[in-house]
């Protein structure tokens, strides 16, 4: 527990649980860092933006095509997701079946922001998240976890990069070689549109810490995280009665 005064551990029902909440736009290194971070501090890893994918996902195998995709038609299609522990993070399942490939596909990262817009899955995206989180020290990723899904974090980041360099390394993660700059391109111009579908659900919060990660390699920005959550439990100590 950071400190017996702060607010979230008396809104959580297992007092001694910690909540780093990281959010950020499309691409910006949000869960490869959320992973890592959990990783070094011991914590679980709940990457809420899956879930998102997942109902999306699910919502393709009812038979109205997405234009006509209503909020029931999404959350009946999403009833039978849970979010099932996998080592120290969570995996949707849909029907028993992890189906990592489909969501991260192009159809889905297409859809999935007309979904996430939809206030009732909202809900239940973020009632699957804290149900998750309940009973574990975790990194959260996602675009309101600091404002919505746990105002109280004990740690919040905002995550931000240059729209090209967000791109560029989506694409060689999807691709595994060096994009072309056409194919770069192309790229920031879906991530541009998907930062602007998206813009009304990204929220920095106003006590988050802002890290911009463009020229940052990726173990600097897990520990410039990791830092930080050092500091926030030293800091807890610090002011807690001995
Ligand atoms: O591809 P990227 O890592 O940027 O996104 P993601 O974290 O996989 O999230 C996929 C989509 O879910 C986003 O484009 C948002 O529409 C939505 N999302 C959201 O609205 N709120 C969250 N807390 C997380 C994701």
């Amino acid at each position: 527990m950071i400190s017996s005064n702060d607010p979230v551990s008396r809104t959580r029902k297992h007092a001694s649980s910690n909540v780093i909440a990281i959010d950020g736009p499309a691409a910006s290194g949000k869960s490869s860092t959320a992973h890592w971070v959990a990783e070094r501090l011991g914590y679980r890893h709940i990457d809420s933006g899956a879930v998102y994918r997942a109902a999306t996902a699910a919502a393709m195998h009812s038979k109205q095509v997405p234009d006509l995709w209503t909020e029931e038609i999404v959350l009946a299609s999403a009833a039978s997701i849970v979010l099932r522990e996998r080592g120290d993070s969570f995996e949707p399942v849909l029907q028993g079946v992890a189906f990592e490939e489909l969501i991260r596909g192009l159809d889905v990262t297409h859809n999935v922001s007309r979904v996430a817009r939809m206030p009732g899955v909202r809900m239940w995206v973020n009632d699957t998240v804290r149900a998750a989180a309940e009973d574990y020290d975790v990194v959260v990723d996602g675009r309101d976890i600091g404002t919505v899904v746990f105002p109280n974090a004990d740690l919040k980041i905002f995550l931000v990069a240059d729209s090209w360099e967000r791109a560029r390394r989506r694409l060689t993660q999807r691709l595994s070689r060096r994009p072309s700059d056409a194919e770069i391109a192309a790229e920031t111009e879906l991530l541009v549109q998907r930062d602007a579908r998206d813009a009304m659900q990204t929220v920095q919060a106003s006590d988050a810490v802002l890290v911009d990660t463009t020229y940052l390699t990726q173990e600097e920005q897990v520990e410039r995280i990791v830092a930080l959550a050092h500091a926030v439990t030293q800091r807890a100590s610090d002011t807690s009665p001995r």
